[in-house]
């Protein structure tokens, strides 16, 4: 038994996460952990929301709400979303949290004591009418190359020119359009990336295991040299930087938020400290074995960044073994976006089907070795296909034929023969491949396994055809049946990882424990034989429905607005 720490990136707060979020960190984190649980491991998965910075700010504002009661707000409605889509985190905290603050300043102390943050002053955009400095994306202007009026400070949206917010012509506030703005000079801290180069370089040097997508960002990033970044913001919404001259300023969210995984942890173990302890995860852990979960523009921060920091403290904190990256879910080819209300959003999906359906076809579909596309045909294929007819028909017909024939218990009588041992040695097959496939976290490969582990079922049935062997032989058709219902209870443990809610409802089906199922550890032929004649089992409702082209048109008709 191992003791395996997981984290997912931590959604913002800033608004609802969007199908692509979910792809992205939290739901392979949960199959993870699900699936490492059930091999008996000692699993704990973190996850928290993560509130600070100025979009959460505004996105308060435009509610006309306190920052704070914005946030907490936002967390519930965010923790119930992923409640219902069955999210097992060992906790869900919340960056804005108290052990966050303490955890944060502290590192910044230990950072600045081994000289690793510089004070700085520098020149900053000052809206007088807002009465705040605007980080540069919130200065927008004229574009001086493209003649665009709408140009960030950053970057013009249209020529896609980098920009200085100086550049713009006609600069003005994206906050309240007033144009009294003006430079002015304050104080910031630096954390000295270049000083922690080579530290840093090592570390990445010495994860020949992590996955190239995660590998060659970090690599880049090191190419082009590290350079010190500004870890402080002129913001009151943050942690405070407790430090004389730095009143009124806060660090910058992406200091904060992944130090709240730790914190997070702490926040789990203030829950019940008889019992709990949060250092045995992150302090000293050499036995913890910490794998993380992200969408691939969170890997910078992950790989060179936060590591940095935790490098610079020169304590024994817990570095990351393993990260999980991943490319982009696209919704038929082009970006998710809240703002122009293209792409399903997770409380919409959850209205639209149930979490199963939706786990199921992210999972199938993971954006691994590229970007993928989300449609709406390809999801009704997929439900229609591998769902309903592979899984659930398998699962109605054999239960309900062996009701019909034989009633509400599992039938004694036959024997097996080679049919069953032939099933035996394809299911042990597979399951070791799919296994393989899990441990090693190659999620479409592990999630086809699966689809093909279903799909022998249906072939056993074909073969074995119970439906006339019972007329000369009803012993023998006694036999299938019973195997066959065997069957269901191996996709039950199986496809628990990936389909919890379904799996429950085939577990009460078969009178077994619904609680998290164990791994199968015995040879396919003893495992179909586990459910032995005589054990009661009733036909569960129907696990799934099939989506109509009329629900396929009106839905892509509703989603798809703007394409
Ligand atoms: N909130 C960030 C995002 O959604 C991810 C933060 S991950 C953390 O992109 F570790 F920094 F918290
Ligand atoms: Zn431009």
């Amino acid at each position: 038994m191992a003791k395996i720490l997981v984290t997912s990136a931590l959604p913002y707060i800033n608004g609802i996460k969007h199908l692509g979020n979910l792809i992205g960190s939290m739901l392979p984190a949960d199959v993870y952990s699900r699936f490492m649980r059930q091999n008996g491991h000692d699993v704990l998965y973190i996850c928290a929301t993560d509130e600070h910075g100025t979009p959460a700010e505004l996105a308060a504002k435009k509610k006309n709400q306190e920052v704070n009661e914005f946030c907490k707000e936002q967390h519930e409605i965010q923790a119930d979303i992923y409640r219902r889509f069955a999210m097992s985190f060992d906790y869900f905290g919340r960056s804005s949290s108290k052990q966050n603050l303490e955890l944060t300043q502290h590192i910044a102390k230990k950072l600045e004591e081994n000289g690793y943050i510089e004070e700085k002053t520098i020149k900053q955009v000052y809206s007088i009418d807002d009465e705040r400095f605007l980080p540069d994306r919130y200065i927008v202007g004229t574009c001086p190359h493209c003649g665009y009026e709408a140009a960030r400070g950053d970057q013009c949206e249209h020529c896609t020119k980098l920009l200085d917010p100086t550049d713009l012509i006609e600069p003005r506030s994206a906050i309240s359009g007033s144009t009294k703005l003006e430079v002015r000079e304050s104080k910031h801290l630096f954390l000295s990336l270049p000083k922690l180069e080579g530290k840093i370089s090592d570390w990445i040097d010495e994860q020949e295991e992590w996955p190239i997508l995660v590998t060659s960002i970090a690599k880049k990033w090191l190419k082009e040299g590290l350079r010190e970044r500004c870890i402080t913001r002129d913001l009151s919404w943050g942690v405070p930087v407790d430090r004389e001259g730095f009143e009124g300023k806060v660090f910058y969210v992406w200091f904060d938020a992944p130090i709240e995984y730790m914190a997070a942890t702490k926040e789990w173990a203030d829950k019940d400290p008889e019992n709990r302890n949060w250092k045995d995860w992150w302090y000293n852990a050499d036995d913890v074995h910490y794998v993380q979960f992200m969408a691939k523009d969170n890997i910078p921060f992950h790989t060179i960044i936060f590591p940095s920091s935790i490098i610079g403290t020169e304590e024994p904190w817990k570095q990351v073994d393993y990260i999980k990256g991943f490319n982009w879910l696209t919704f038929y080819g082009g970006k998710f976006s809240t703002s122009s209300n293209r792409g399903i959003f997770t409380n919409q999906a959850l209205e639209e089907f149930p979490a199963d359906y939706w786990r199921y076809w992210l999972m199938a579909n993971a954006p691994e070795s590229s970007d993928s596309s989300f449609t709406f045909d390809s999801f009704t294929g997929v439900v229609n296909k591998d769902l309903n007819d592979t899984l659930g028909n398998f699962i109605n017909r054999v239960l309900k034929m062996t009701k019909s024939k034989f009633g509400s218990e599992i039938p004694a009588g036959g024997e097996i023969g080679e049919a069953e041992k032939e099933l035996a040695t394809i299911l042990d097959t597979r399951i070791a491949d799919y296994k393989k496939y899990m441990e090693s976290m190659q999620y479409r490969k592990a999630t086809a396994e699966l689809r093909a582990i279903w799909t022998e079922g249906n072939n056993y049935l074909a073969h074995a055809a119970p439906w006339v062997v019972i007329k000369e032989d009803k012993d023998k058709a006694a036999c299938i049946l019973r195997t066959a219902i065997n069957v269901i209870r191996l996709y039950a443990i199986l496809s628990w990882a990936v389909i919890p809610e379904t799996c429950k409802k085939i577990m009460e089906g078969l009178n077994l424990d619904t609680e998290q199922p164990d791994w199968i550890n015995k040879p396919a032929i003893e495992e179909l034989q586990i459910l032995p004649a005589g054990h009661a089992f009733a036909v569960p409702e129907q696990l799934f429905n099939k989506i109509t082209p009329e629900q396929t048109e009106e839905l892509t008709e509703r989603y798809c607005g703007e394409i």
